[in-house]
């Protein structure tokens, strides 16, 4: 049965809802969930395929009750993989709120891996001072989170095969959403739209990501006007599965497989982080991975192996890990992993606090699109998760109340929107080569050039749309780069290769006239 109520309309489909949630991973359905347990009518739009929560390994990192580890240690710990850009209000407020997110979200049906007394067992992974990863199924604490949520989400108004295609505003609120389905173009009247789209991973060949990550909330909100932020410190997760030039979503190697004592290698069996940081294979992810980018320009080896033949009963502890693996040939209990940092994480986004609301009054955003403060330059393994939960719960709730102090708006879309768009290979090819681990000016300005050649074209249509989005989305990232002349965090210029104290500071990306600005804050020139 749905919920948002149909109303007829000439050439394109009309419906009305109070909230239309843009996504169906952790933050879209924990904001649809709690939009709808006060009362809200709600619509879910996703498109087709896997979400990057069902993909997620590693686990939930909170903070258990009666045990050795506390807020204040997580929250130290989220700062000091941050790179001086957090917000420590945020952090504070959404560490605050992890374990009461995950009691819920056991209420709701999840289930995590015990340590046989009752407990949930723990974890520890990059950049953690304390063992605080709750997982499930081993590896496979994503596909669990999803799985409980779409079981709770049941019997919402859930769409599947729904692209959302312009957040459709008026005097600076949002009256609704221009989306394209089955039945061609349409539109939802609605006062509030919350963005969980995820992340970008497909600005790059190749991806943890699934397919859907394009950059979708984050081209959106520009399109709207609406500010983002952080988005040059793209995270590049240390160990993606090595498989010769395979492209597109490749699998992950979690991270977890160090916290149980896994060493990265170099093909002549040298330790790839001696010597780089004090926490070694388990400094904070950024650090690896730049470590394993070094050792790779060094030796002019392809990957680099993730010696996994110490870690007790391998197969039955990760068993996502073991099946991919298996998959290319490779037993992980008897050789070691081949392994590149991929495109993993955005930890900028569209700019909110922390109950999800943007600067337009009805828009907010959760989950990976959103930039919280929570992550700053370089976002701590499992923080996604909680902060999904958290903020994503928050977001439902705030955007029900907006939308009944709001009652009911009127959509008027723009149908013939076009965007500026880049052949998808191209665009992937030039961000590879420009804008990965480590970047420089000379590249970032080759980068600038390739994209501004794209040309305008209509956005109907899954494909089209998702090439405007990345297009849009490696506009701002490029922008962004070029303007940080230091390295911070996951962002590493060669031509700068030190941090900048007086660059502590997050700038501001919005498109102006069709062109990319960047604001810096104050008292950076
Ligand atoms: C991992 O399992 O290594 C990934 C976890 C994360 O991205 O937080």
């Amino acid at each position: 049965m749905s919920n948002a109520a149909g109303c007829g309309g000439a050439g394109f489909w009309q419906q009305r809802a109070d909230v239309v949630v843009v996504g169906t991973g952790v933050a879209g359905l924990a904001a649809a969930l709690s939009a709808h347990r006060r009362g809200a009518r709600v619509a879910v739009l996703g498109k087709a395929g896997d979400t990057a929560t069902f993909y997620a390994q590693g686990g939930i990192a909170v903070v258990v009750p009666r045990t050795d580890d506390s807020v204040e240690a997580h929250v130290a710990d989220t700062l000091a993989a941050g790179g001086g850009l957090c917000d420590p209000a945020a952090v504070t407020s959404i560490v605050a709120d992890g374990y009461a997110a995950v009691a819920d979200l056991v209420s709701d049906g999840a289930r995590f891996d015990d340590d046989g007394r009752g407990r949930w067992a723990l974890t520890r992974e990059g950049g953690h001072s304390r063992r605080r990863i709750v997982h499930a199924g081993g590896d496979a604490t994503g596909a669990e989170v999803q799985r409980a949520l779409d079981r709770a989400s049941a019997m919402l108004d859930v769409r599947r095969n729904h692209v959302a295609q312009q957040v459709v505003h008026r005097d600076g609120a949002v009256t609704g959403v221009l989306v394209h389905n089955g039945d061609g173009p349409g539109v939802i009247h609605a006062p509030s739209v919350i963005l969980a789209t995820g992340g970008l991973g497909h600005l790059y060949p190749a991806t943890t990501n699934p397919d859907g990550s394009t950059g979708d909330g984050v081209a959106l909100a520009l399109w709207a006007g609406v500010a983002v932020s952080d988005l040059e410190f793209v995270q590049f997760h240390p160990t993606m599965l090595f498989d010769g030039s395979a492209s597109g979503r490749r699998p992950l190697i979690t991270e977890a497989l160090r916290g149980e004592g896994a060493v990265l290698v170099d093909s002549r069996g040298a330790r790839v982080t001696d010597g780089v940081h004090p926490m070694g294979d388990l400094a904070p992810r950024d650090v690896v991975a730049a470590a394993i980018d070094t050792r790779l320009r060094a030796t002019g080896d392809p990957c680099v192996y993730l010696d996994a033949r110490g870690v007790t009963d391998v197969a039955t502890r990760f068993p996502t890990v073991t099946a991919a693996c298996l998959a290319m040939g490779i037993d992980p209990s008897r050789q070691p992993i081949p392994v590149v940092p991929g495109a993993h994480y955005s930890c900028g986004g569209v700019v909110t606090d922390v109950t999800g609301a943007t600067e337009m009054a009805g828009l907010y955003a959760a989950g990976e699109v959103a930039r919280t403060g929570m992550h700053g330059a370089n976002r701590l393994a499992s923080n996604s998760l909680l902060e999904g939960l958290v903020v994503g719960g928050r977001a439902g709730r705030s955007a029900a109340a907006h939308a009944a102090e709001s009652g009911a708006v009127r959509a008027q879309p723009d149908l013939d929107e076009r965007r500026i768009s880049l052949p998808r290979r191209d665009l992937q090819e030039a961000m590879g080569r420009h804008a990965s681990v480590v970047r420089d000016s000379d590249g970032l300005h080759a980068l600038t050039e390739a994209l501004h050649a794209a040309s305008p074209a209509p956005t109907r249509g899954r494909a089209a749309f998702e090439d405007a989005a990345l297009t849009a989305t490696a506009l701002a990232v490029a922008a962004a780069a070029s303007e940080r002349t230091e390295s911070r965090g996951c962002h590493h210029r060669s031509d700068h290769p030190e941090a900048d104290p007086a660059r502590a500071l997050s700038s501001t990306v919005r498109l102006r006239g069709g062109r990319v600005t960047v604001d810096q804050p104050e008292g950076v020139c």
